[in-house]
């Protein structure tokens, strides 16, 4: 092609697949009880949880991620070798470096992909998202792999009952692939960053700022703090405002939903969202109470559950959104073309 010349008209990306995975380890509420002073019964009510899955000593991030990535890839029929690119979406890394979607395209076998780890927390996915469907937008790529996994027990004081309550492990996957004559696939994407809000949600210890040390370890810096209330405040706020903009901009309003798939925070945040919609509680998908917080893996987690109950069908519109550490705030429209 001449180098001067570029495509006149862009692309349009659906995804095309997804595949998601949760270690077999099951923690329960009532386990949580035997660890901190807590109770089943406050936790369902103040969050939505009863029980979230969590990894044996050994299992890191990249493991759940290339789990995900196969099953996302058997179902369409895709080889490891067929993909270009590889997003991964967490902020539980197995190291600093190299990035953790470098040894997820080592033990997939991708070898034909490059790839990186995108930082943005709870909103990872759908940041995720958009700059893989960038890629194949341009006609940069063909397929590309959007992973967001997170390992949140790795990073959890299982002693401090306001956090280690909330989180759990998980990973999802989803193809994107340029949709075919006649499919809409990826519509509309609306995010922001508020980063006077990163004191409320963070993890203070292991970087640059506060190198790993016998004192961070001692001031346990290298777990998650949270200011829960302020979160809270800001993510009720949040979710609806970018929710109610992202539908006005492109001319549709909560009825013409076939589903609502959010990040799982809590479910009184997701619940109160989807009254703001004018949504009925049967295109709501929820399933906090299985798997709880799992950071960046909820979103694919909540498509799979929605495919397996059968309220997610090609052709419907479906909306994603997330509020999380940063603050970060994301959201997203598209056609399921699946
Ligand atoms: O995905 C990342 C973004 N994160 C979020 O969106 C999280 C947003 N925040 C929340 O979901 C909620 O703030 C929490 C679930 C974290 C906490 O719920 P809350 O209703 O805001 O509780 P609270 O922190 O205001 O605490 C209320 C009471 C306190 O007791 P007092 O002071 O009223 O006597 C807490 O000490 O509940 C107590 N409490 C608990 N009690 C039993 C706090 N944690 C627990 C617990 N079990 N695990």
């Amino acid at each position: 092609m001449n180098p001067d010349q570029r495509p006149k008209a862009l692309l349009r990306a659906k995804i095309s697949s997804l595949g998601t995975y949760v270690p077999p380890r099951v923690l329960t509420n009532a386990d949580l009880e035997k660890m901190v002073d807590t109770q089943d019964a406050w936790i369902l009510e103040r969050t939505g949880i009863r029980e979230r899955h969590l990894v044996d000593k050994g299992v890191a991030t990249s493991d759940l991620a290339v789990e995900a990535a196969r099953r996302c890839l058997a179902k369409r029929g895709v080889s490891p070798d067929e993909v270009e690119a590889i997003i991964i979406a967490t902020v539980t890394p197995d190291m600093l470096f190299p990035a953790t979607a470098c040894l997820v395209q080592n033990k997939l076998g991708a070898h034909h992909a490059w790839g990186f780890d995108l930082s943005a927390a709870c909103c990872g996915f759908v940041y995720a998202l958009q700059v893989g469907t960038k890629l194949i937008e341009t006609g940069a790529h063909k397929k590309v792999l959007v992973i967001g996994a997170d390992v949140m027990s790795s990073i959890i004081d299982y002693t401090d009952r306001s956090t280690c309550i909330i989180f759990g492990d998980g990973a999802g996957a989803v193809l994107l692939e340029p949709a075919a004559e006649g499919e809409t696939g990826m519509i509309d994407f609306m995010h922001e960053v508020d980063g006077s809000g990163g004191e409320f949600l963070y993890m203070p210890g292991g970087g640059s700022l506060h190198p790993p040390s016998a004192e961070t370890v001692a001031q346990k810096m290298h777990y998650v703090h949270q200011d829960g209330q302020a979160v809270y405040k800001f993510a009720v706020r949040k979710m609806s405002e970018v929710t109610e903009n992202l539908l006005a901009r492109n001319g549709v309003e909560g009825k013409d939903l076939g589903a609502f798939i959010p990040h799982q925070a809590n479910r009184r945040i997701i619940v109160s969202t989807a009254e703001r919609l004018g949504m009925d509680s049967s295109r709501v998908i929820i399933n906090i109470d299985r798997f709880g917080n799992t950071t960046a893996g909820t979103i694919p987690l909540a498509m799979q559950t929605a495919l397996e109950d059968d309220r997610l069908h090609k052709g419907q519109l479906v909306l994603l959104a997330s509020v999380g550490a940063g603050y970060t705030v994301g959201a997203c429209l598209l056609r399921w073309e699946m």
